[in-house]
């Protein structure tokens, strides 16, 4: 039969791929999240969804871009926790991470582990505890850059334990590990998704896991807040958004698309992998992405003016 251009323009939703911005390196855990539900989505949606690394500046970026661009259904951003501080930790930033956005989902929500150097003295927290004590800002603390989890993890762990550490800023969270490898810095806050293998290897040394109970990935190891220390809770959580104005038939397909990549089994098994959990059912909605994103925002604010550190 014929079809006239004007009909075709009207396909159903997806008719062309999907594009998924990822605020971080190729590789990275944001990227390794992105990209295992990417593949399954692309199924669903018979269309694919191909990830666009968009890096720099804590992922703000990224975030900037998604923003800006068309609302069309055709672009959507993968960000975490960043979402939330970038507002506190940047003095200049061109987009409200409340008010210019449509909201798809949260997804999973990945653990992060306080890690130190193979050869670092303290062999547990409680001996970390007095190695800091009694060293004050001699002991070094990684993290992959303002707006990271890692530096996040870092300045609610220094808050918690009023340590003195010097932090020291990497490109990533790859040069931030190997620093630590190399045992060129002390200690590192990072997500299962990178610290595991090394964890499991011993090649670093394990002080805690950041979630209020221990995880399933690795049920031998204590939680922070087990062995006393409050207020340095913390699971990298992870939403899906839209430029404001994306029409409601592509979020919903889009969001429809991520609930059974949640539930397929080889996602799952990846995910589990990974020490990723997914989130309950009523926060893999727009409006428990929305909530979640403004509780968040409050939590950090006064953690990130405390800590004095901000970028332009
Ligand atoms: C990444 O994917 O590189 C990380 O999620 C960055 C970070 O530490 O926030």
């Amino acid at each position: 039969a014929f079809c006239s251009p004007a009909v075709l323009a009207q396909a159903a939703y997806p008719n062309k791929p999907i594009t998924l911005v990822v605020p971080f390196s190729a590789g990275g855990p944001t990227d390794l999240v992105a990209r295992t539900l990417g593949a399954a989505m692309s199924r669903t949606l018979n269309q694919p969804v191909l990830i666009e690394n968009k890096t720099g500046a804590g992922g703000t970026i990224a975030a900037n871009y998604t923003a800006k661009s068309k609302p069309d259904g055709y672009t959507f951003l993968i960000h975490h926790n960043g979402m939330a501080t970038a507002p506190a930790l940047y003095r200049k930033l061109s987009y409200n991470p409340l008010t210019d956005f449509d909201y798809v989902s949260q997804v999973i929500d990945v653990p992060m582990t306080l890690i130190g150097r193979k050869d670092l003295p303290a062999k547990d927290f409680n001996e970390l505890r007095a190695y800091l004590k009694a060293n004050g800002d001699k002991v070094t603390l990684a993290h992959a850059g303002l707006g990271a989890v890692s530096h996040l993890c870092g300045m609610l762990f220094r808050q918690a334990t009023g340590a003195n550490l010097t932090t020291v800023p990497y490109q990533g969270t790859g040069p931030a590990m190997n620093a630590l490898l190399g045992g060129q810095v002390d200690l590192l806050c990072d997500q299962t998704t990178s610290t595991t293998q090394y964890i499991k290897a011993g090649s670093v040394k394990l002080y805690g896991v950041t979630t209020t109970a221990r995880i399933k990935s690795m049920p031998d190891a204590p939680t922070l807040s087990e062995q006393g220390l409050k207020g340095s809770e913390i699971v990298v959580w992870h939403g899906i958004y839209a430029p404001k104005g994306t029409p409601k038939e592509a979020i919903d397909k889009f969001g429809a698309a991520l609930r059974s990549a949640l539930v397929d089994p080889a996602v799952a098994k990846r995910l589990d992998e990974l020490g990723a959990v997914v989130v309950t059912e009523s926060k893999q909605t727009p409006v428990g992405l929305q909530t979640w994103l403004a509780q968040e925002t409050t939590r950090y604010a006064p953690v990130i003016k405390a800590a004095g550190q901000f970028a332009d």
